[in-house]
């Protein structure tokens, strides 16, 4: 991930207080805008920019389209054959699976996976009820959300944050039963931290930081934020919450108990979750596909053409020859088939292609090493025969944090209205993920029921009728949940160029990595790059 650097010299703050003397609002902020400070029209990355081939390239040049192999239909190989193939490349795609998406795997009632240690899970949900176990959720500016649109699947906001999902640091003091809402931890948070700066500005503190002007403007901001009293003071308030909500006739609610001391708050670390809601990939408003996410796969096969999709079949070799490539695979009936091509698009996750066999040079070997290792992610599905979660505690979507092994609890954005729902039980990473990985399904889910029981009460115990789980860096073919590259190194920029006729696309390859978005425009430059080799040989 790149930050806009300040390279001028000038600081950008000293600029702008320098342009804010005797300047308008509208003119200080059309300069913020041009140094990148504030969002202009034209500074939007847009999608728009980027210009796919096109039939008419070939028709004006007199060439010919050329053949193409694609390995993977994860997204990074399905949005390559996609694009390449509305220019008119013969496109043939191969996947080791039996199903589109890759990472992005959504599990419904009957679908059965078979892990790396021959475990196999069947799901057994009701209608309609699907889980993510993979990707979930999508940024409105990625590009993720084009395609939804370009191919016309139906999508859906999914609810990232919720003020009324909980907080629970049971190693911070939290007993069982008692989860804090977010809107109570964000209230006493903002409350004391605006107290305390308050405090300091008035003793002073930032007097070498900030003008009398700046520091009236600071106090009545920090009054609002933190809805401090006329003295300063941080006492609780309405937006903490309330035990029972006002309603009519002198009913005026009954506040929730608390705050409990500034330090206290502390202690609690509720805070910590916060910068989350404004991380620059997270944040709100947020969508998915209706139906489940590797519904937008469906789309792109059906677009790309079934009969060039071919599934269960594993890609064992990829070499390049005289003349293109040479790709070897086993074919469904377990027959070593081969396919000759002009050039291949290597879109499976790196860590799988030490298997093959290859001819592309120590440079891309060691560079692929980099990923021998994906990092383990786990989700775990809990579906419920009601959803007490919204009857019982109001919470329509969002997740609830924990600093359990857990760690994420997710309410299901879909199927409101409803009887019946599914929780994301668990989502984890590193350590916790490989302990959970390392249990059969039954005591993967004991342990987070166990976990959840804790917030939500018995219901979370009693009501449960069915689970499914994936350890991502137990799935065949993917084995890990996503790995990050380091895209300023020599052998990032050697697998940019490629290996003969063989390019390089998936997450790995972008600087989005664990994001459909990165897997989409690393598919885009492997295309744009061997489209314009196309046309300038
Ligand atoms: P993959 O999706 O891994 O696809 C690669 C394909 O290559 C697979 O289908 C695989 O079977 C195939 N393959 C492997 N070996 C062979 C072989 N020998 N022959 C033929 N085919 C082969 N993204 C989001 O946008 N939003 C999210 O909320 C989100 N959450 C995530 C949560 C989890 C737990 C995980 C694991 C991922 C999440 N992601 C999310 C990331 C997203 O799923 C990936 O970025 C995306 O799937 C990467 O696409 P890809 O095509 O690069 O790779
Ligand atoms: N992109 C992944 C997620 O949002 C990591 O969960």
């Amino acid at each position: 991930m790149r930050t806009q650097e300040d390279t001028s010299g000038v600081s950008r703050r000293s600029f702008l207080q320098a342009v804010g003397v005797g300047s308008s609002a509208g003119v200080m902020f059309a300069t913020m805008g041009a140094i990148g400070m504030a969002p202009t029209a034209a500074a939007q990355p847009r999608a728009e920019s980027w210009v796919g081939p096109r039939g008419s390239d070939f028709n004006l040049t007199g060439r010919s389209a050329k053949k193409v192999v694609i390995v993977g239909a994860g997204p990074a190989g399905l949005a390559s054959a996609y694009e390449l193939q509305k220019a008119g490349y013969q496109v043939t795609v191969l996947e080791a699976r039996h199903r589109p998406g890759g990472r992005t795997l959504t599990i419904r009632d009957g679908d059965s996976e078979t892990d790396i240690d021959g475990v196999t899970q069947t799901a057994r949900f009701a209608d309609g009820t699907y889980f993510n176990s993979g990707a979930g959720r999508i940024a409105q500016w990625m590009v993720t959300m084009d395609y939804l649109r370009e191919l016309g699947v139906p999508y859906e906001v999914f609810t990232n944050a919720n003020a009324d999902a909980y907080l629970y640091n049971e190693r911070s003091g939290a007993t069982p039963g008692n989860p804090i809402r977010y809107r109570t931890a964000k209230a006493d948070v903002f409350g004391y931290t605006s107290e305390l700066l308050a405090h300091a500005t008035d003793q002073g503190a930032l007097d070498q930081k900030l003008t009398a002007a700046d520091k009236q403007n600071l106090r009545d901001f920090l009054q609002r934020w933190g809805s401090l009293k006329a003295d300063g003071t941080y006492q609780g308030g309405d937006n903490r919450g309330f035990s029972v909500y006002p309603s009519a006739w002198n009913e005026h609610g009954t506040p929730l108990p608390g705050p409990g001391t500034v330090s206290e708050v502390l202690a609690s670390k509720v805070g910590n979750y916060f910068p989350f809601e404004i991380n620059w990939e997270q944040s709100m408003l947020m969508f998915q596909p209706k139906g489940g996410m590797d519904t937008t796969y469906q789309y792109f096969v059906r677009a790309i053409g079934t009969q060039n999709v071919l599934f269960n079949s594993p890609v064992t070799a990829v070499e390049n020859t005289t003349s293109g490539v040479k790709v070897t695979y086993s074919a469904p009936n377990g027959k070593a088939r081969q396919i000759e091509a002009d050039f291949a698009i290597v879109a499976a996750p790196a860590g799988v292609m030490r298997r093959w066999a290859t001819n592309w040079g120590p440079g891309i070997d060691a560079a692929l090493g980099e990923f021998a290792i994906g990092s383990p992610a786990g989700k775990m599905g809990l579906q419920y025969k009601s959803r007490f979660w919204e009857d019982d505690h109001r919470i329509f979507g969002g997740i609830t944090e924990t600093d359990m092994d857990l760690a994420h609890i997710w309410y299901p954005s879909y199927g409101y209205g409803e009887r019946k729902g599914l929780i994301t039980g668990y989502y984890n990473t590193g350590n916790s993920a490989r302990a959970y990985a390392d249990m059969t399904p039954k005591q993967r889910e004991a342990r987070a029921v166990e976990q959840g029981v804790k917030i939500h009460g018995e219901k979370y115990r009693t009501e449960l009728e069915a689970s499914f789980s994936v350890a991502w860096h137990k799935v065949p073919y993917i084995e890990g949940a996503w790995a990050y590259p380091n895209t300023e190194s020599a052998g990032f920029k050697q697998l940019q160029q490629g290996a003969g006729n063989v390019y390089f696309a998936g997450d790995w390859m972008s600087e989005v990595s664990a994001w459909q978005h990165g897997a989409f425009w690393s598919a885009r430059y492997a295309v744009q790059a061997l489209h314009q080799r196309v046309m300038t040989t």
